[in-house]
């Protein structure tokens, strides 16, 4: 258990550069009194204690403003920084080495009981502040949920998911081979249906648009039309777009 604690201490101090002592971890740090707490309370659970586990998670929650309840598992190293309004329900589990910001949800979407309801983190996990994990899914090895995403389906290992809904941040791509008007972010394979949507009829605008200003041009050039009614009025507005679709 005190193998466990020093453990603990040492991947605050490794992963918060706001922590300056073992002795300031301990006794300042509420993810590491819920993880302790978790831990008896998580026994109790499965030694069929329920009433007592309950108990116990809810002096945590008292104590700390996280709340764990006794049947999620947790593995070791789990950071909960600040931890202020983390909820990790009954059937989530959180791999080695997960760092967890406040208000993070790690919440069930069925009413079902005796089913996997709350999501898996595996090893290496970073959940931004406010993010909500929604669902009995698996966020792959080294994952990186942004602040105050909503996730609500599985993300691939090592990749980076922000947004409401989440979508996966395809960081590969090179902007400079995208079309005219791909918007920031959002790239073809993408697996967000709406983003893909979107790309798609942004880039048949660009290309309409392209099309439309060649036939003006010839049909000025030719002196066939001399109306400046032809020439686009409004047009199409990239940043405007980048930014909703954003
Ligand atoms: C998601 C996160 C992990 C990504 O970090 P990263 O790997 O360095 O990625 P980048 O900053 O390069 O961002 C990648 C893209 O996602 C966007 N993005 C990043 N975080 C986002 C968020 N929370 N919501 C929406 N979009 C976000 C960026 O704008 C960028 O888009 P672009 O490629 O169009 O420019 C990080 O932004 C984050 O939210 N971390 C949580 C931090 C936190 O909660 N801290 C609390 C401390 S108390």
């Amino acid at each position: 258990m005190f193998a466990q604690l020093r453990e603990d201490i040492a991947s605050v101090l490794q992963r918060d550069p706001a922590a300056r002592s073992k002795l300031e971890v301990l006794t300042c740090y509420p993810g590491i009194h819920a993880l302790i707490l978790h831990r008896l309370a998580h026994r109790l659970w499965h030694a069929n204690w329920r009433w007592a586990a309950r108990l116990v998670s809810q002096f945590g929650r008292w104590h700390t403003g996280i709340e764990i309840h006794p049947g999620a598992t947790l593995g070791r190293r789990v950071f909960i920084d600040h931890g202020m309004g983390v909820v990790i329900g009954e059937t989530a589990e959180v791999g080695d080495d997960c760092t967890i910001y406040q208000g993070v949800t790690l919440g069930g979407t069925s009413l079902y009981r005796g089913v996997k309801r709350h999501p898996t983190l595996e090893a290496g996990v970073v959940v931004g502040a406010g993010a909500k994990v929604l669902g009995g899914f698996t966020i792959g090895a080294g994952a990186k949920i942004g602040s105050n995403a909503v996730v609500i389906k599985p993300v691939p290992a090592g990749a980076t998911a922000v947004g409401n809904p989440a979508h996966v941040v395809d960081k590969t791509a090179n902007k400079a081979d995208k079309p005219d008007f791909s918007a920031y972010g959002v790239t073809r394979d993408m697996d967000d249906p709406i983003a893909k949507a979107l790309h798609a009829l942004l880039d048949h605008v660009a290309d309409q648009d392209r099309r439309i200003d060649c036939l003006s041009k010839c049909l000025k050039e030719a002196g066939l039309v001399n109306n400046p009614q032809t020439d686009c009025q409004k047009p199409l507005d990239r940043d405007l777009l980048d930014r909703i679709v954003d």
